[in-house]
């Protein structure tokens, strides 16, 4: 196989190593980011979703290496020794000269070994290391800068680790490591600097000027070439930033990136031309029977319905059957990830919905983290006041049945205005009492702490979307990660994603863009750009994404007034869909998977999965022009298994997973 042995030969500047192929046991596989056991985007899912195939394949002499923090250390690793005892000897080194690291197995799948170092137990070396950094690449960093600065710490801690480990190993075993992103870069630059013995990889996941102009309302795309990137970057306050990202970028051995499209951007904002694109992959899991995700969905759905129960309490006045939840995720970039496009798109299809008089509702939910201080009390007493009707409904229901069964036993049919009495009654007209409001249902479901400047809410204010009786779309901006814990919407992201019908995503600055992609494994239709990684990756691999349920929007050649009416037609088609199209659509989408499988991903090059076959009805092609045409709806005669069996083994025709695993 490929990976049980490594050619090196790629690997350029190495003089140490003479051989060409190295076996597997004469080398450790480091892998360093700041979100290892570390949640904050998208890198923790690269690393976290990688992990049980890279452990498959290296076993013992795979690590990873991130920030210690407590609680994640508590509740995620499984504290243990380090088997292999150079290791060991390197961590001792640095713990008997004053910092703290510990060591585990991380409670993923594949349950790799992690190397967390205490960022803060270090802090005390700062200001040498910010010398050390500064003599061997002039690189100063402001004593204001929290992230920079313990990017250093993480860095120098790194390094300081590598030298050890490299002493003590002696060129028994190689080492080859992987740093992710510039906070990890710097112990990257740091180990070069030092000479040690190490062949590394860096992998961006974005440049940060990239990130920096698209945030800044650049026209980037059409200017990479025109901007001059120092400046931008001083000028941003964020040059010593840049500067360690491009050192990283150019100290390694090999460069690589997520995508095409961020490899034309790192050309352009770091000057170096990725040597491979490693697009993102997912651990995917595939049920045995093949419905099964169909089932989740509902069962999922089914908990999101109770949750709009109580937040629109008292404005339940539209079918919960007819409504369909749309979501949006993410870290808040406001415009990066598309909510501007995103909001502006649902207020006309707002409009859309109005003036058919389409009886379907919209819920859209955003799922963006902001600084807020805990869930608003209106929120809360929605889902109180739920409950409290739905206790109110068994209580009664009891006693109905109590009287009934009593009755019946007498022989008797009892009469169903006399079963329940006075009491009965004022309870359930007080339980009604309670869900009349004077306001309507609240559009956020935290209490933000910079709610006047907020830009989702500023631009909901703006486009006037305050979840009115008459308002088709619906909005519910959830500005924190989701957890199966909360007292609110208890269900974790997972779960979430599954319940609802489309995921949208209109970025114009993403790299990658998992979101979309997780929306796919699970069988979730989306909505993605032709300026995200992804969307890219899916044009390039799937003849008719639409077919597929992947809708992309053209971010690059269209206005921002066509890009909005695109998302806006997609959205609203969707809409008119019935819930047989839905199913056909679900099935089609989770049939992509494969592609996007860690398993296969480095294969993948060539292949394009050709259009559905054409049977019956093709979801769009058997679009109404109108929207009324409830007619199919709950059609339970259609048979999902048979129709996905069906496509499944058309789309087998041209090529097969097992061609790919062959390399065809
Ligand atoms: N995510 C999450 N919980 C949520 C919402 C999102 O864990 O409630 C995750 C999601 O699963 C995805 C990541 O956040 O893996 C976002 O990654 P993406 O690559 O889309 O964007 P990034 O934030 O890295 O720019
Ligand atoms: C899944 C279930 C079906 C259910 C459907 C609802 O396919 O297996 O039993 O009717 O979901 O789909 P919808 O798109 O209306 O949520
Ligand atoms: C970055 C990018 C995102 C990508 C993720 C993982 O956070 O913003 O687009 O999916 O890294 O590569």
């Amino acid at each position: 196989r490929l990976s049980r042995s490594l050619s090196i030969s790629s690997l350029s500047g190495l003089p140490l190593w003479k051989e060409e192929r190295l076996p597997v046991q004469d080398l450790l596989l480091f892998e360093v980011s700041w979100e290892v056991t570390n949640k904050v985007g998208g890198i923790y899912t690269v690393i976290q979703t990688k992990a049980k195939i890279t452990a498959d394949e290296w076993g013992e002499n795979y690590i990873m290496m991130g920030p210690y923090y407590e609680h994640n250390f508590k509740t995620q690793v499984e504290k243990c020794e380090p088997p292999n005892p150079a290791i060991k000897a390197a961590m001792d080194s640095l713990i008997n000269n004053g910092s703290q690291v510990h060591f585990g197995r991380w409670l993923i799948e594949g349950n790799p070994y992690v190397i967390l170092f205490d960022i803060g137990a270090s802090a005390w070396n700062l200001d040498r290391w910010k010398g050390d950094l500064w003599k061997v690449c002039n690189i100063g960093l402001p004593y204001h800068d929290r992230e920079a600065n313990d990017s250093l710490i993480f860095g120098s801690l790194v390094a300081w680790f590598f030298k050890e480990l490299t002493d003590q190993l002696q060129d028994k075993q190689n080492i080859i490591a992987h740093f992710h992103e510039w906070q990890a870069g710097t112990g990257l630059l740091l180990s070069r600097s030092q000479k040690i013995p190490l062949a590394t990889v860096f992998t961006t996941h974005a440049t940060l000027l990239g990130r920096y102009l698209c945030a800044g309302n650049a026209d980037f795309y059409n200017n990479l070439d025109k901007f001059n990137i120092d400046r931008e970057a001083g000028e941003r306050q964020i040059y010593h930033r840049y500067c360690l990202e491009r050192t990283a970028v150019h100290c390694a051995h090999v460069f690589t990136t997520v995508s095409q499209i961020t490899a034309v951007e790192a050309n352009h904002m770091v000057h170096r031309q990725p040597d491979v694109v490693t697009p993102n992959g997912l651990n995917v899991r595939k049920f045995s029977a093949m419905h099964e995700f169909q089932n989740l969905h509902s069962l999922n759905k089914a908990k999101i319905q109770e949750f709009v129960r109580g937040h629109f309490y008292g404005h339940l006045d539209f079918n919960l059957e007819k409504t369909l939840f749309f979501f949006t995720a993410g870290r808040y970039e406001f415009s990066n990830k598309g909510a501007d496009l995103l909001l502006e798109s649902l207020s006309r299809l707002n409009y859309l919905l109005r003036v058919h008089k389409s009886d379907v509702t919209v819920v859209v939910f955003f799922i963006m983290p902001a600084k807020t201080n805990n869930f608003n009390v209106e929120s809360l007493k929605g889902q109180a006041v739920r409950k409290q009707l739905w206790d109110t409904a068994q209580f009664v229901k009891e006693k109905f049945g109590k009287r009934l069964y009593e009755s019946l036993l007498r022989g008797e049919i009892p009469d169903m205005s006399k079963i329940l009495d006075r009491d009965d009654f004022t309870i359930m007209k007080r339980a009604i009492f309670a869900t009349q409001r004077n306001s309507l249902p609240p559009v956020t479901t935290h209490n933000m702490l910079d709610d006047s400047t907020d830009p989702i809410l500023s631009n909901i204010r703006r486009i006037g979307l305050f979840n009115g009786r008459n308002d088709r779309v619906k909005i519910v901006f959830h500005p924190e990660f989701l957890s199966s814990t909360s007292p609110l919407l208890p269900m974790d992201y997972e779960e979430f994603v599954r319940g609802c019908h489309l995921g949208v995503f209109p970025s114009y600055y993403e790299p990658w863009g998992y979101t979309p992609g997780e929306c796919t494994v699970m069988g979730i239709p989306s909505v993605t750009t032709n300026l995200s990684g992804f969307g890219c990756f899916m044009e390039e691999h799937v003849s008719d994404p639409s077919e597929y349920g992947i809708y992309i929007v053209d971010r690059r050649f269209r206005s921002a007034e066509g890009s909005c009416n695109q998302l806006t037609q997609f959205m609203f088609s969707f809409c008119q869909q019935s819930r047989r199209q839905r199913i056909i659509q679900r099935n089609r989408t989770e049939r992509l998977s494969d592609l996007l499988d860690w398993r296969y991903l480095g294969r993948t090059q060539g292949f394009r999965y050709p259009r559905p076959s054409s049977v019956p009805p093709s979801p769009s092609a058997s679009l109404h022009s109108t929207p009324h045409h409830s007619d199919e709806e709950d059609d339970d005669s259609y048979d999902e298994e048979e129709e996905a069996e069906r496509d499944r083994q058309n789309i087998k025709a041209p090529f097969t997973l097992g061609e790919m695993e062959k390399g065809k």
